[in-house]
């Protein structure tokens, strides 16, 4: 037996053990659906400018059609790309937890949506969700967007600037998602921590504090991060490959 398999297998042991499952997702779930990055979405036109001053109110503020397009740039390829087998296993992942009577809520970093157009139904977007957009006047919110805007900036029907309904440096985070996170991690019996570099607050702390209360602590990751030596198993590797050796053992495992 190699170590990824003695690990896989660890991993299975503590997750069909449990009914709680927490998870904190990140921009390497959906690497493999070739979602660029934050930094990788600086290409062809974009190339020149940089993220942290494009993902800012002030950037909005100064230049609204410039930041305006790029997001709806990075909107058009997350439509164009597909959930990859890391997102289908957590979503089966929940429906095996479901019929145990527990629950599997993952956290996302991400803003594609990928996780729910996967199957999870327990999705809470920690930096809001690039799909909806909405009007800086009224804060109404938009998600049946048309395939490319007409113009931009974007308007809302009011007239008023539309912007994406995601969080920006310097933003706070979403009060109710932060108060489900905050939940999740004191209340899970394992908690999974996936393709996250684990470096943005409060996101990072989650571990921490699920481990504080009791809960088992993976993280899945091809890369070492601050998280590798706070958890109690550390499996290097692909989300899409990982994920799903896991659920199929969970599913063995409980059968
Ligand atoms: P990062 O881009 O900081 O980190 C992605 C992580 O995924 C890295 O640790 C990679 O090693 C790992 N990774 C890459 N491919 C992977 C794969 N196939 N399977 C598993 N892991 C893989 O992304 P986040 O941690 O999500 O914030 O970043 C958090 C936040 O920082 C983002 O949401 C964004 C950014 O600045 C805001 O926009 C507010």
């Amino acid at each position: 037996m190699t170590t990824g398999d003695a690990q896989i297998e660890r991993a299975v042991e503590m997750i069909a053990g449990a009914r709680r499952v927490g998870v904190l997702s990140g921009a390497g779930v959906s690497a493999e659906s070739r979602i660029p990055t934050f930094r990788d979405a600086m290409e062809g036109l974009w190339r020149s400018f940089d993220p942290q001053e494009l993902a800012t109110p002030e950037a909005f503020a100064r230049d609204p059609e410039r930041v305006t397009r790029w997001y709806d740039f990075r909107r058009r390829k997350c439509l164009d790309a597909q959930p990859n087998p890391g997102h289908l296993a957590l979503a089966d992942l929940e429906e095996v937890m479901r019929d145990r009577g527990g629950w599997v809520t993952v956290l996302t970093q991400n803003v594609d949506g990928l996780h729910q157009r996967a199957g999870s139904r327990d999705v809470v977007e920690l930096h809001g969700s690039i799909m909806t957009w909405r009007c800086c006047e009224s804060g109404r919110r938009f998600r049946d967007l048309p395939a490319q805007f007409e113009e931009y900036p974007p308007k809302s029907p009011e007239g008023a600037l539309l912007r994406p309904d995601v969080v920006w440096f310097g933003e706070a985070l979403p009060e109710t998602a932060l108060e489900r996170a905050y939940e999740v991690a004191a209340t899970c019996e394992v908690f999974l921590t996936v393709g996250t570099s684990s470096v943005v607050y409060p996101a990072a702390g989650f571990t921490q504090m699920a481990r504080e209360h009791g809960a088992s602590t993976i993280e899945i990751n091809p890369d070492e991060t601050p998280a590798s030596e706070v958890v109690d198993l550390s499996i290097r590797g692909r989300s899409g490959e990982v994920l799903p050796l896991i659920v199929a053992g969970v599913r063995k495992a409980l059968e």
